[in-house]
């Protein structure tokens, strides 16, 4: 199960996101976060932990990913490639290569799940077209949800999982859905409801002390409405989509 986690804007909690769900994920489910961001990849810096790893030795490597990856307690990571490959703009070879490795990540780990870059330029395009499901983390302000209807409407995907970052509320969460519905409702989108997380100064106080926030501050609001995210990513909930949802348990429940 690929899970891409996306946004259009640049800056709206993407990388803190994917890396506390990828954390409550790894206590029920074999799962590897990739750092999927090109230019300016931090998974790193959220899980407060440098990884020295030659992404050019995974590549080649007949050994089983599990060994050949760094692992931050339960979870593998795979960290952002700067300097080795350059893929901003990918060739078809660098596509093919990418193609074969995410496709190992996949069949080896239950779940996968993929931090990529801000915007819409063909490498987060390219990691969008493989992904199973796609995570659009948005936050409340007009930009970021403009981008968001840049990015759906660009993507080949029809179907974007909404989380709504640094928001005052489940109402106003809600707003911004029922906005997002209202854009897409003349085209072949769906944009289904997954959550929403608070405004958390907790986040900023877990990197000064190197650590994801899930463990920095585990009872904070943002790690309890996280954690709600994450089972209903895993339980079956979903705004009348039993049958994508189902899907997705499937595979997470498949060993
Ligand atoms: N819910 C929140 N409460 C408080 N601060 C937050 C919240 N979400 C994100 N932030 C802050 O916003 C900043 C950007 O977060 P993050 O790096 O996760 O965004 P991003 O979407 O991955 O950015 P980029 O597009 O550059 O990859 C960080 O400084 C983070 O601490
Ligand atoms: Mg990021």
């Amino acid at each position: 199960m690929l899970i891409a986690v996306t946004s259009g804007k640049g800056g709206v909690g993407k990388t803190h996101f994917s890396v506390n769900m990828s954390l409550l994920l790894s206590k029920r489910f074999e799962t590897v976060l990739v750092d999927a961001d090109t230019g300016l990849g931090n998974v790193d810096l959220v899980l407060g932990k440098k990884f020295e790893v030659n992404l050019i030795d995974v590549f080649v490597s007949d050994l089983p990913l599990k060994k050949l990856l760094p692992q931050y307690e339960d979870l593998w990571v795979v960290p952002a490639p700067s300097g080795v490959v350059e893929l901003a703009d990918l060739s078809n070879r660098e596509k093919r290569v990418l193609e074969t490795f995410l496709n190992g990540l996949d069949s080896e780990f239950d779940v996968v799940v993929l931090d990529t870059a801000a915007g819409i330029h063909s490498a987060v395009r390219f990691f969008l077209e493989k992904a199973d499901k796609i995570v659009l983390v948005v936050v409340p302000d007009p930009a970021s949800l403009n981008d968001a209807m840049g990015l759906i409407m660009s993507s080949s995907a029809s179907e974007f999982y909404l989380v709504v970052n640094r928001c005052l509320s489940h109402k106003e969460a809600k707003m911004v859905h029922n906005l997002l519905i209202d854009w897409v409702k003349y085209t072949d989108k769906v944009v289904h409801f997954l959550g929403w997380l608070p405004e958390d100064p907790k986040l900023r106080e877990a990197v000064f002390s190197r650590k994801p926030v899930v463990e920095y501050a585990p009872d904070s609001r943002f790690s309890s409405l996280l954690s709600n995210i994450v089972s209903k990513l895993v339980n079956l909930k979903g705004d009348g989509d039993e049958r994508g949802v189902e899907k997705l348990s499937d595979v997470l429940y498949k060993g």
